[in-house]
């Protein structure tokens, strides 16, 4: 799609659209405050679930305004429509801790159910996630990431941003073809999610099963959605320094079809052209 169409129109007077300098196939969406960011994403996520591409949907904290918006928006589509998105959704999530399944509050299993599968009624296996109990963990990745091929590859990307530049699970130093796999976690990303662990960082899940950068810049749109003045200078690192294994996230410049929606706060430190 040729860049123009790309741009317009804007949904709302809340938003703003920027170049981003340094990032020729980047499209920037400024909102005024994180529910303008929520709205958005939600109803791009809805039109890419409508189109019936697979969808790759992530996990954390930005997201869970995005999903509470989404369920908002789809109360007011019509019952029609809302059941033939829901009976075509298709979605693979980006991770999952290796331990852990859906009976483990932790697990982004269990995250998912309650943010959308549970509440949509969305029929088992459409939401899909690497399954976190599986017995040898290597070989489930491997399976995941050749079920995301075998369905056609993924449509539109969902991201969010690691506090280290991760996206997804894919922890630094992440080379830029890093195939779907299971890897050890960071000591910063342990304690960035210890939150879902009763603030414990020894008690998050030390290794996790993630789509690699292989199939996230394989997707045919990026997504990357941020929010907040704490993550501003990583995402100046991931956008407007050159692509580096020590950023995973920086690898998304050499997306052609990369959109970054974030807040005001998370924008502060972008260089805008
Ligand atoms: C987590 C997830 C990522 C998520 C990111 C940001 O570790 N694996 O997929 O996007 O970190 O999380 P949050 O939105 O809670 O800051």
């Amino acid at each position: 799609m040729p860049r123009s169409s790309r741009r317009l129109p804007l949904p709302s007077p809340e938003l703003r659209q920027a170049s981003l300098a340094g990032c020729p196939g980047g499209v920037l969406e400024i909102a005024a405050s994180a529910d303008g960011v929520s709205e958005r994403v939600a109803a791009l996520l809805l039109r890419a679930l409508e189109s019936g591409a697979p969808v790759g949907l992530a996990t954390g904290r930005t997201m869970q305004p995005v999903y509470a918006a989404l369920r908002r928006q789809l109360e007011d589509w019509s019952d029609p429509r809302r059941q033939l998105l829901l009976a075509g959704w298709c979605s693979f999530n980006l991770d999952e801790y290796v331990g852990l399944g859906e009976a483990d509050p932790g697990s982004f299993a269990a995250e998912m159910a309650a943010a959308l599968a549970e509440p949509l009624g969305l029929v088992p296996g459409r939401l899909r996630l690497p399954n976190g109990r599986a017995p040898d963990p290597e070989a489930e990745a491997r399976r995941y990431g050749a079920a995301v091929a075998a369905a056609g590859g993924i449509g539109l990307q969902l991201l969010g941003l690691g506090s280290n530049g991760h996206v997804g699970f894919n922890e630094p130093p992440c080379l830029r073809q890093a195939p779907c796999r299971c890897l050890t976690l960071s000591a910063a990303t342990r304690q960035q999610n210890a939150a879902a662990f009763g603030a414990d960082p020894a008690a998050v899940p030390e290794r996790a099963i993630t789509l690699g950068t292989a199939e996230i810049l394989a997707a045919r749109e990026v997504l990357l959605v941020v929010t907040g003045a704490a993550k501003a200078e990583i995402l100046r690192c991931s956008l407007q320094e050159p692509p580096d294994p020590a950023v995973p996230a920086s690898w998304l410049q050499t997306h052609p079809r990369l959109r970054v929606v974030v807040d005001a706060d998370a924008a502060s430190a972008l260089r805008l052209s």
